[in-house]
């Protein structure tokens, strides 16, 4: 992908639906025996392999315009799959999926592509085990393909996790809703909680707070239709884009600020960002909202663990705000940003350097030394085959002073098809 150095961005920008909530809403609807509509469902491939995960596992599904039908039929009417589930790049897939088939009553395989192949799994494998499951990974059971001999009776446990992950915490919630007794999850941080809320809004019985999870079996849930708020953490490429260039103005309709993802707003409000959030209102247990952004002027920031679970996804961009505001920002605490579908600190510090960025690694994190009238140093730039990276790195040639190449860029169909259209469509 080529981008342009640009004056500005405007206008109304159309964002995908949210990749963790669609996720969710099609693992947790075919668990149901209801037929349930997701509307605004991200078509993205990410997604796609979910779909077809579920598809080999006997679960029928439809595509009509922008909604996807489940028709949830159990797990007890899962079938054992005739061939490897194949996640492709996605975590949430292998993660999610893995906590419900630990007890699914027959063997399969799941593996993905060689990003998810060298990602860690031993922080399911390992608790999955304790509850009872018969689980096993390459590399001494800490790495995909995973193996699961799926006949086993769960019991529920208490978990005191030593990283927050939604995954992880989904995973074992999602186990514990087919094992013997009560699940409780501590984790050292919040993350994000919408498998709690869409359990809850099918009637689970699952309670919730802050960083404790108790699920307890036995309560019948009840498939509902679904509207997948339009996902933050892609609007965040937009917004920060709309902050650094000048005389920019953007509307983001019916974006999804759950509280446990939507800090990184009140982050940028912090760093001097001019931002509205309008029309909030709540559809099947998910708030969303209207939000205005406007060109600001920006000041650095330090961020610490505590707020890292909530802005993970949006921190490769972050580095693209604090690039350009005033003094010298500090992102400490972030190791799990090495697990993702790069090594992002490494990945950040490396690109952004060759950009011309004042910036430096750390073991758990990142500093940058800003300047609003930083230009961007023309050039091709990895995106390691990181969606994430991909698109922050768009953002950045967007000031940049002639243009610069984009390698890799195909990942960004993991997440936001429709990037390259929306980012040309609001340029000037
Ligand atoms: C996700 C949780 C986060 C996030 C990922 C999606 C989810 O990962 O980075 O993009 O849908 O639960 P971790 O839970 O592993 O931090």
């Amino acid at each position: 992908m080529e981008i342009s150095g640009a004056h500005s961005i405007n206008g109304e920008i159309r964002i995908p639906g949210d990749k963790s909530i669609s996720h969710r809403s099609a693992i947790i609807s075919s668990i149901t025996h209801e037929t349930v509509a997701i509307k605004n469902f991200l078509f993205s491939e990410d997604c796609e392999n979910t779909i077809t995960v579920l598809g080999k596992l006997g679960v029928k599904t439809e595509k009509i315009d922008d909604t996807l039908i489940i028709h949830g039929c159990g797990i007890e009417n899962f079938k054992e799959p005739d061939d490897v589930l194949y996640v492709g790049n996605s975590g949430t897939t292998i993660r999610l999926l893995a906590g419900i088939l630990a007890s699914a009553g027959f063997n399969c395989v799941l593996s993905g592509d060689s990003s998810i192949n060298k990602r860690p799994m031993g922080r399911i494998l390992k608790p999955l085990s304790e509850m009872g499951a018969t689980i096993y990974g390459r590399e001494n059971n800490s790495k995909a393909p995973i193996i699961i001999i799926g006949n086993n009776i769960l019991k529920g446990r208490s978990f005191d996790l030593n990283v927050s992950s939604a995954q992880v915490k989904s995973c074992l919630v999602l186990a514990g809703l087919f094992s013997e007794g009560t699940t409780e999850i501590n984790q050292p941080e919040i993350s994000r909680d919408h498998t709690e809320r869409m359990l809850e809004y099918f009637g689970a019985d699952i309670s919730y707070d802050g960083k404790y999870t108790r699920i307890t079996p036995g309560k019948k849930l009840t498939g509902k239709n679904i509207f997948v708020p339009c996902d933050i953490s892609s609007a965040a490429y937009f917004i920060v884009a709309c902050l650094i260039l000048k005389d920019s103005r953007i509307v983001i309709k019916d974006i999804g600020i759950n509280p446990t993802r939507s800090y990184f707003i009140e982050l940028l409000k912090n760093m001097g960002a001019e931002i509205k959030i309008k029309n909030i209102r709540t559809l099947n247990n998910e708030q969303l909202a209207d939000i205005e952004v406007k060109s600001s002027r920006l000041k650095s920031v330090q961020i610490n663990k505590k707020f890292i679970p909530n802005i993970i996804d949006e921190i490769p961009v972050l580095c693209v705000a604090a690039a350009f505001s005033e003094g010298k920002t500090l992102i400490s605490g972030a190791k799990e940003l090495r697990f993702k579908e790069s090594d992002r600190i490494s990945s950040i510090v490396t690109q952004f350097k060759k950009a011309g960025v004042s910036i430096e690694e750390m073991d758990d994190g990142i500093t940058i030394n800003g300047n609003p009238d930083l230009k961007i140093d023309e050039g091709a730039y990895e995106s390691y085959g990181d969606h994430r990276m991909a698109m922050s790195v768009a953002i950045l040639g967007l000031k940049s002073k002639t243009r610069i190449r984009v390698l890799g860029s195909e990942s960004i169909d993991t997440s936001f098809p429709g990037f390259k259209y929306e980012l040309k469509k609001a340029m000037h």
